[in-house]
């Protein structure tokens, strides 16, 4: 059987997910697409961390050209976090005419156009369904089934971290502080919660839903962004009495021919779709012209959900290419 060499930039908690994917659904893999998925190097940054899966340690490296220069490796996955160096790895394995896929929100909000513009340059693929919203496939369902579509609005809850806080506050009526605690030992929080509470993750997920569904690239810091850390538990009782329950929104929609987006926490009825996302779900609310409203829900993070989504984009990548191998 042809195989298609994947090289693993990172192996935190998404690329644990997406190695245990790729090695325990090989068979429905290679059965789906006549080609075996082989990882033949994986970036490990820090040796010392608790990993979600083992792995032979010949396929460790601590140096990233092992994967972008190495002639065999058609496709790279990068899921380092941060703008930099995940930016400029993606771009030298995309010159090195490599397919690229990535979960990284921050890095694709940041450097959207050099990256799509790279890829097509060199004639390579760069897929990101993981970027937005987890294992929820709305991405490709934006750039395929609805594509038909002119795109009127798009509400999302985005980020997992802050929407399991405001459920805990709004059903157990518990503190912010006590709340983000327990979000980062759960393990949904960014390394760094701001990005998180403040809106910012919120608003780079956005911030690629506007460029794919309205064709308009809008810089994340572009975005009004207001996050969650200074609603109080009697903000919450406050919407309660009114029927009305707060959530953290990412919103794009098109007024009179222009677009208008924003980041903030809204009080929404209890009779929203939106309103039934708990917990770390994450929900995209989309209205297109022709398709009317819809809603896909599902998680937004963690290892497998993140990990199913980047082999999906792997798996599409490696049912087009050639693999003379
Ligand atoms: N920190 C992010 C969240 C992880 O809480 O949604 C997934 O992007």
């Amino acid at each position: 059987m042809k195989s298609a060499k994947i090289g693993l930039l990172g192996f935190g908690n998404v690329g644990g997910g997406t190695y245990k994917i790729l090695t325990d659904n090989k068979a429905i893999i290679e059965a789906r697409t006549g080609i075996s998925p082989e990882i033949v190097k994986i970036l490990q940054r820090n040796r010392n961390k608790k990993r979600l899966v083992s792995v032979d340690p010949v396929l460790l490296t601590e140096d990233p050209d092992d994967i972008i220069k190495d002639p065999d490796v058609d496709i790279v996955v990068e899921m380092l976090g941060g703008i930099e160096p995940a930016t400029s790895f993606m771009l030298q394995a995309m010159k090195a005419g490599k397919h690229v896929v990535s979960a990284n929100k921050a890095a694709i909000a940041a450097n959207y156009k050099i990256l799509t513009d790279t890829a097509q340059e060199n004639g390579v693929k760069f897929l990101f369904e993981a970027s937005v919203a987890g294992g929820i496939p709305v991405l490709t369902s934006i750039t395929g089934a609805l594509q038909s579509n002119n795109f009127i609005e798009i509400m999302g809850i985005l980020n997992g971290t802050t929407n399991y806080i405001l459920t805990k506050m709004t059903e157990e009526g518990l503190a912010y502080k006590d709340v983000l605690r327990d979000a980062q030992e759960k393990g949904f929080a960014e390394a760094d919660p701001t990005a998180d509470v403040e809106g910012i993750d919120a608003a780079n997920k956005l911030s690629i839903l506007m460029a794919l569904a309205f064709d308009t690239y809008v810089a994340p810091e572009a975005i009004p962004t207001t996050g969650i850390s200074s609603i109080t538990e009697s903000d919450i009782c406050r919407a309660a009495e009114d029927g009305k329950i707060i959530k953290l929104i990412g919103k794009a929609s098109v007024r009179s021919g222009k677009l208008e987006y924003s980041v903030q926490p809204m009080m929404l009825d209890k009779a929203h779709p939106l309103c039934g996302v708990n917990n770390e779900f994450n929900a995209v609310y989309i209205t297109g012209d022709m398709v009317g409203e819809l809603m896909f829900y599902g998680k937004g993070a963690g290892p497998l959900p993140t990990g199913s989504a980047v082999c999906g984009d792997i798996i599409n990548i490696m049912k087009n290419m050639e693999v003379e191998k």
